[in-house]
């Protein structure tokens, strides 16, 4: 028997693939023998309709909350280990009900009792981290985040996160990390790739599933014809990857059964610190970088200046938050010509490229490196500044505090 019974699938982002791994890890975690119920826990019915256009329509746990109708009503067989709980009615106000019953808790409650005749309840939900989310978070045993490999996505994660650890320390200490699922990986995607690297490399071993699921056209065909992906002849392969997540899924279930909440590694609190590192807004709360920042703008004579990390996470900035996340993300770009320009005309000396800006303002980055690791100072100068050489002054007494 399995010891985890409701899985919350969740993410900050829309289109990542939530709805895609509830379906897909339910139909793997069946064929190993567990008795899978799949929630449509999102508004947007976007779990039933992905998975048989027949069973989408009919009574849902809105019409259960709302006393219209019982789960036997709700609760629909897919095949002889797998069943749909459907959400019900698409009436906006009906869904506020819904949203209002999440609040209160009859939601958390009905799905416990839904669940409590299945070994394992993997739960859809909406994006972001709004009551529902929160309310099947707080009556779960694990939490299963979804991400892409595209930066906006990866610096969406931490937010989510937050909520999950949030929701372990005040309401639930029994919900537990059961890892991240990395989807719609494309290898041959070179940022996609360095995203996936440089993440495997900043966070616990155990945060992410070791298993990986490719992008692949096969699942989109598969949502438009609602069937599974394992159904379709083209998707051996895809179904595949969600087979062998499924196994590892049950794996890691079972290491956790043997250790406490409290003392596993992959508790959602133990991630929390290291993955701060990567999130903007916390890196501006205790900053050691803040004063010497200004400072150095001051006396530079730079309307703005950005210390980002290899990925453009910004680790400080001196002026308005919004300015410094937009330059932040630019720095790498800008620093990927850099090393373009350095293969292509063998300069292989040059560490800083100047731009010109509107207003006479100039924009230059250096790169630096620091114990392996690579970062970038990217400033807004005025007009007339020797850029360069101010950037590498900067450069030094950043290092100085770096060491
Ligand atoms: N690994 C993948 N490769 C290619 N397309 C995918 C993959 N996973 C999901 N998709 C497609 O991306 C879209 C969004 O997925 P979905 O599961 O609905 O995301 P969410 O529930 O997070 O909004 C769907 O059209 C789905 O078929
Ligand atoms: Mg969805």
């Amino acid at each position: 028997m399995p010891e985890s019974k409701i899985v919350t699938i969740g993410s900050q982002k829309g289109g990542v693939g939530k709805t895609t791994v509830v379906l897909n890890l339910g139909i793997g975690l069946g064929r190993m023998g567990w008795k899978v119920l799949l929630v449509d826990g999102d508004p947007q019915g976007g779990l039933g309709i992905s998975c048989s256009r027949a069973k989408y329509h009919g009574p849902g746990l809105i019409e259960i909350l709302m006393g219209k109708a019982d789960k036997s009503q709700a609760v629909q067989e897919l095949s002889d280990s797998i069943a749909l709980c459907r959400i019900g009615s698409k009436a906006p106000n009906e869904i506020l009900v819904y949203e209002k019953k999440a609040i209160n808790g009859n939601l958390g409650r009905l799905i416990r009792d839904i669940a409590s005749d299945f070994d394992c309840a993997l739960v859809d939900t909406p994006a972001g981290t709004g009551t529902v989310t929160r309310a099947f978070l707080e009556i779960s045993d694990r939490v299963v985040p979804v991400i892409n490999c595209l930066a906006g996505t990866v610096r969406s994660m931490p937010r989510f996160i937050a909520l999950t650890d949030w929701v372990k320390e005040k309401i639930n200490p029994d919900l537990r990390l059961g890892g991240v699922v990395i989807n719609m990986f494309n290898e041959k995607d070179p940022s996609e790739e360095r995203i996936c690297k440089y993440l495997q490399s900043r966070l616990h071993k155990d945060f992410f599933y070791n298993t990986i699921i490719p992008r692949d056209k096969a699942f989109d065909t598969a949502h438009t014809r609602a069937m599974p992906v394992s159904l379709l002849p083209e998707g051996k392969g895809a179904s595949r990857h969600f087979e062998a997540l499924a196994e590892e899924f049950i794996r890691r279930d079972a290491a956790m059964a043997r250790t406490s909440p409290g003392t596993h590694a992959t508790t959602t609190s133990a991630m929390h610190d290291e993955i701060k590192a990567t999130d903007s807004s916390q890196a501006f709360q205790a900053d050691p970088f803040e004063g010497l920042l200004s400072s150095i703008c001051c006396q530079a004579g730079f309307n703005a200046l950005v210390l980002a990390d290899a990925m453009g996470f910004p680790i400080s900035g001196h002026n308005s938050p919004t300015y410094v996340d937009e330059m932040a993300a630019f720095a790498p770009v800008l620093g990927d010509s850099l090393e373009k320009a350095r293969a292509i005309l063998g300069l292989d000396q040059a560490e800083s490229i100047v731009l010109e800006a509107s207003g006479g303002e100039r924009l230059a980055l250096r790169m630096f490196k620091m114990q392996e690791e690579t970062y970038y100072l990217l400033a807004r100068c005025q007009p007339g500044l020797d850029a360069e050489s101010e950037l590498e002054l900067a450069v030094e007494k950043i290092k100085a505090v770096l060491s």
